[in-house]
């Protein structure tokens, strides 16, 4: 079977951007490939965070990940830190980047532009490590959102250097785009992203609000000053909520349309705003069962990282044997 692979931070909770874009699709896969996933802790330390917050954000977005369907039964769920295959890989692919391949990407120069107060090596050579997440697996396809896709051509470009220079290694990885992959925007300006970190709090509906919560968010939703539900240009608050109703119903616009065909737009923000609490409410409560069952999830950590560790070294020690390390 071929082999998929993707990581995600843990920074804060998911967003139903990431459940609809990234998340939701991984758990679809998990049928057809062997899948890997994991929380990329170790990238997320480019970023200060108190160490207490760190340690529990990274168990959370483990959870949470299981409580999306996830099964580790079926796939490799694992955190990244706890593979040390990953940091050494990190390394040796980093002296095989050229500097000026790093400096023009994109989410460096805007993450330094951001905070050039705060500038570490890691933030620069955070491609050199994510590039060893996925060749160490000899990962197939990557599902990543458009936002990584140049650190991806940068993972194929260092694994064709690697080959050359040391010899026939490691598989050469590609994107997957799902067509159904919903790219979902801010609930309160629906020409930006929906993300974790908007300010405004009616932006973005996050995996673990509750009902309530999201009925409101999606009742305040911007849309516009006509009262047709049609996916059009001009419309990009109706766009965006029909793109949300079609990802969890599997409804066509079409049908969409026809169904809302004479109802107001508050009786469609609260159908969308039902739908969206109803695929969350499982998630929710799944996640509040696993918080509590410390020695369940403990141990689902810990065997994710011993099976990954046993893929992933192998890997490790062909290509050090390469590099003429051992
Ligand atoms: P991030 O939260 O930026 O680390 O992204 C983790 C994953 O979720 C990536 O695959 C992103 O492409 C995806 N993602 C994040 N925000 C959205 C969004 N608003 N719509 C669709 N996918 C998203
Ligand atoms: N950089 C990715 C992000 O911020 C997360 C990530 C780390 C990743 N390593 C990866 C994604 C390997 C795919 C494959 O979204």
């Amino acid at each position: 079977r071929r082999i998929i692979l993707s990581g995600i931070q843990p920074t804060g909770t998911f967003t139903l951007g990431n459940y609809l874009g990234a998340v939701k699709n991984w758990r679809q896969l998990q049928k057809e490939y062997d899948c890997y996933y994991f929380v990329a802790d170790l990238h997320a330390l480019t970023v200060y965070h108190e160490p207490a917050m760190r340690r529990k954000a990274s168990r959370a977005a483990f959870a949470l990940l299981l409580a999306c369907g996830l099964d580790p039964e079926e796939s490799l769920v694992f955190i990244q830190s706890h593979v040390s295959a990953h940091a050494q890989m990190g390394w040796m692919l980093s002296c095989l980047s050229p500097f000026g391949d790093l400096s023009r990407m994109t989410q460096f120069k805007d993450k330094s532009a951001k905070h050039p107060e705060d500038i570490n090596a890691g933030l620069f050579t955070y491609p050199a490590l994510m590039a060893g997440d996925i060749l160490l697996y000899q990962a197939d396809y990557v599902p990543v959102g458009a936002d990584q896709t140049q650190h991806l051509e940068f993972t194929r470009n260092v694994a064709a250097r690697f080959n050359h220079v040391y010899g026939e290694t490691f598989r050469l990885p590609e994107g997957y785009f799902p067509k159904a992959g919903a790219r979902v925007m801010s609930l309160a300006e629906p020409t930006a992203k929906m993300s974790k970190s908007d300010e405004n709090a009616k932006a973005t509906i996050f995996i673990l609000d509750d009902e309530k919560t999201i009925l409101k968010k999606f009742k305040s939703a911007v849309t516009d000053s006509d009262a047709e539900v049609a996916f059009r240009e001009g419309k990009d608050g109706i766009n965006n909520l029909m793109t949300i109703y079609s990802a969890i119903t599997g409804k066509s616009y079409d049908a969409i349309t026809a169904e809302f065909a004479g109802k107001g737009y508050g009786d469609f923000k609260t159908a969308v705003g039902t739908v969206v609490a109803d695929e969350l409410r499982p998630i929710r409560e799944r996640y509040a069962e696993l918080l509590t069952d410390k020695a369940y999830l403990d141990a689902e950590i810990a065997r994710g990282a011993e099976r990954a560790a046993h893929i992933a070294e192998k890997t490790l020690a062909k290509a050090k044997r390469k590099m003429g390390l051992c």
